[in-house]
């Protein structure tokens, strides 16, 4: 009878179980009772003994029903406690924490450099198509940047945006002037990975449009940029280029720095950094977004991330940025 009371008692989950049992094995019609009602039926030399060994069995069951109510309570508490998680007597948890990846990190400092400047900042999808891409960027059908080779074109149709002058065209389509903005994001060519190559990088690319912007106003920024960015004494300069959308175009250097832990200084031979493409919005851009190129002018520039991200933290080889590898990463914890 223990027995079986005893399997009964340890399945029970709850008070409600264990009162069910209790009556089972202990109230008015269970075994144990009936065992009370036959004392009368047996021997009187007897008697003694069998009342002994019903009680032993009454006051084994009760105990087993008590203990397992502690365990009940215990549990319930326990999981109170682990909903409420107030016991401030536990040991902590240790958790081990991250840190930004150090493209991060520096996209967030282009960001706020950016912001202090007057700027907003806009987003603008990777999947894109070729009115965005090309078409409304003035650039000929012939033009090799459009070739296979170099753009991850999509089966369903549309494209990996190979630059963010992508987010130029959205912002024009949708705003009137006066523009200024910035927009960070990934850039996807058929590169193959090198040093200074990755299919996947990324670009800040800025837009100024509104009446009476001039070249001056593009050169003077991108100083401004240089030395918010990598310290008051580094110069910019620009040479003329092509890009399909700015007329004039050109390239931007920055005066050769180095970096380290303490930050960057000016190189002591003199030298050139290439920052990225910038120039004046070809005014057949504005023709085909609707924009008044009687009117306005504007500027664009777009600027490698990763550039700026090797030259701060001496990184040589751009691989290391998608690596991950943790022993690169983890010089970078705790920077939020
Ligand atoms: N989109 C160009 C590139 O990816 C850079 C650029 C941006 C040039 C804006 C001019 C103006 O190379």
């Amino acid at each position: 009878l223990v027995e079986y009371a005893e399997k009964d008692i340890f399945a029970c989950s709850s008070p409600n179980d264990l009162l069910n049992v209790k009556a089972k094995y202990l109230g008015k019609k269970s075994l144990l009772s009936s065992l009370y009602a036959q004392m009368r039926n047996i021997p009187v030399e007897e008697r003694p003994a069998f009342g002994n060994l019903i009680n032993e069995a009454k006051k084994r069951i009760e105990d087993l029903l008590e203990q397992q109510n502690k365990v009940i309570k215990e549990n319930a508490w326990k999981k109170n406690e682990a909903k409420a998680g107030t016991d401030l007597t536990m040991p902590g948890i240790f958790s081990s924490r991250g840190g930004l990846h150090p493209l991060t990190i520096i996209r967030r400092e282009i960001d706020e450099v950016f912001l202090g400047l007057g700027f907003e900042i806009a987003e603008g999808p990777d999947i894109d198509d070729d009115f965005h891409n090309f078409d409304a960027l003035n650039t000929p059908l012939d033009h090799p940047s459009r070739n296979l080779a170099d753009t991850f074109y999509l089966e369903g149709g549309g494209l990996l945006r190979t630059h963010t002058s992508t987010v130029q065209v959205r912002v024009m389509e949708k705003y009137p002037p006066p523009i200024k903005i910035i927009s960070p994001g990934r850039c996807y060519r058929n590169d193959k990975p090198d040093p200074s190559h990755s299919p996947v990088f990324h670009q800040v690319e800025a837009l100024v449009v509104d009446k009476g912007i001039s070249l001056a106003d593009m050169k003077d920024m991108l100083s401004q940029f240089a030395s918010i960015m990598f310290g008051k004494d580094v110069s910019s300069r620009i040479r003329p280029h092509f890009f399909p959308f700015t007329e004039p175009s050109a390239e931007m250097d920055i005066s050769c720095v180095v970096c380290g832990g303490t930050g960057c200084r000016v190189c002591k031979y003199s030298g050139w950094l290439e920052m990225g493409g910038a120039g004046m919005v070809d005014p057949n851009v504005f023709d085909i977004l609707g924009i008044d190129s009687e009117f306005y002018t504007g500027y664009a520039f777009g600027l490698g991330i990763e550039r700026i991200a090797m030259l701060k933290y001496n990184i040589p080889d751009m691989r290391i940025l998608y690596e991950n590898d943790l022993r690169m990463l983890r010089q970078f914890k705790g920077e939020f």
